[in-house]
């Protein structure tokens, strides 16, 4: 395993300034990039479901020196994440980054799927997109500017079996962050994707375990053949910490692959 140990000196100052909303804040990936977000200067604001999962993480930031509220939402509700953004902006006064990570999996086959689960899945991962970035791009119009990260998938443009509406659906946001960079570039907003393969969170767990109960066999030989071993929920965190600040400046609309080298292995 590899343990990134972030601390307040290595990555000091990289987002001083900025106030980050982050969307699943309160598990896997969302939590690292807020608690390394919050280290490298930002005020974050976490929207999540889970209550007590995302106020420890605003706890252990505080507990760093560092500066986040929770505010409990879902982000299929339009109305629920217009408050939120308004409380983080009565909080903090600004808003000038999003990490749009919230984000769920269906390991199904595809003619087994129900229309009540292809339309669940796609709202939490697909409209969910759509709706905070819509609400957020109001705000970045409004202040100058802005920094937009969306968590796609290696599966947003690989298809992999059993995960046919998943694949849809971070197809659909990785095109989201692309065609946010190409259409408010000139507001001075960034948009890029981040595309994660295997990941050690509770999502990339239970994936793996359904995916195996389901007959696609995922050991540790499997993932070592494409991915070299399984990724830390850090690594990704990290990756997003370079598209949020100002070192990739002129890093637009990209989807950042953090697999390695699994999509170009092909
Ligand atoms: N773990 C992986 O292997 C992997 C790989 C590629 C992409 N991803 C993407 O990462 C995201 C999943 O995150 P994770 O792996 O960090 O796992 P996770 O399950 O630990 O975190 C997901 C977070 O999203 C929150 N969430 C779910 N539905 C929500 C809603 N309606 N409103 C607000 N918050 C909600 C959950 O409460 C949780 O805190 C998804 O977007 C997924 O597509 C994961």
């Amino acid at each position: 395993m590899v343990q990134k140990n972030w601390t307040r000196e290595t990555v000091r100052g990289r987002l001083s300034g900025k106030v980050a909303v982050v969307t699943g804040g309160a598990g896997g990936m969302g939590r690292a990039a807020s608690i390394l977000f919050a280290a490298a200067g930002a005020k974050v604001a976490i929207l999540d479901i889970q209550q007590d999962a995302g106020e420890n993480t605003v706890s252990e930031i505080k507990a760093a020196g560092n500066e986040a509220i929770f505010i409990s939402t879902d982000v299929t509700n339009t109305e629920a994440v217009k408050a939120a953004l308004a409380i983080t902006v009565e909080t903090f006064s600004t808003i000038t980054n999003l990490f749009n990570h919230a984000g769920t999996i269906i390991v199904k086959p595809l003619h087994e799927t129900t229309d009540e689960e292809y339309r669940r899945l796609m709202d939490i991962n697909a409209t969910s997109a759509f709706i905070v970035c819509r609400e957020t791009l109001k705000y970045f119009i409004k202040y100058g500017g802005g920094n937009i990260i969306i968590t796609s998938s290696i599966g947003g443009e690989k298809g992999f079996g059993l995960e046919s509406v998943y694949c849809m659906s971070k197809g659909a946001v990785l095109q989201l962050a692309r065609t946010i960079a190409v259409e408010y570039r000139d507001y001075n907003i960034r948009a890029n994707a981040v595309c994660p393969a295997f990941v050690k969170t509770d999502h990339g767990l239970r994936e793996i375990k359904e995916l195996d109960g389901l007959g696609q066999n995922w050991n540790e030989a499997d993932l070592h053949a494409v991915q070299g071993r399984i990724c830390e929920p850090d690594e990704v965190a990290s990756a997003a910490l370079f598209l949020a600040s100002e070192e990739s400046s002129f890093v637009n609309g990209v989807a950042l692959y953090v697999d390695n080298g699994w999509y170009s292995k092909g």
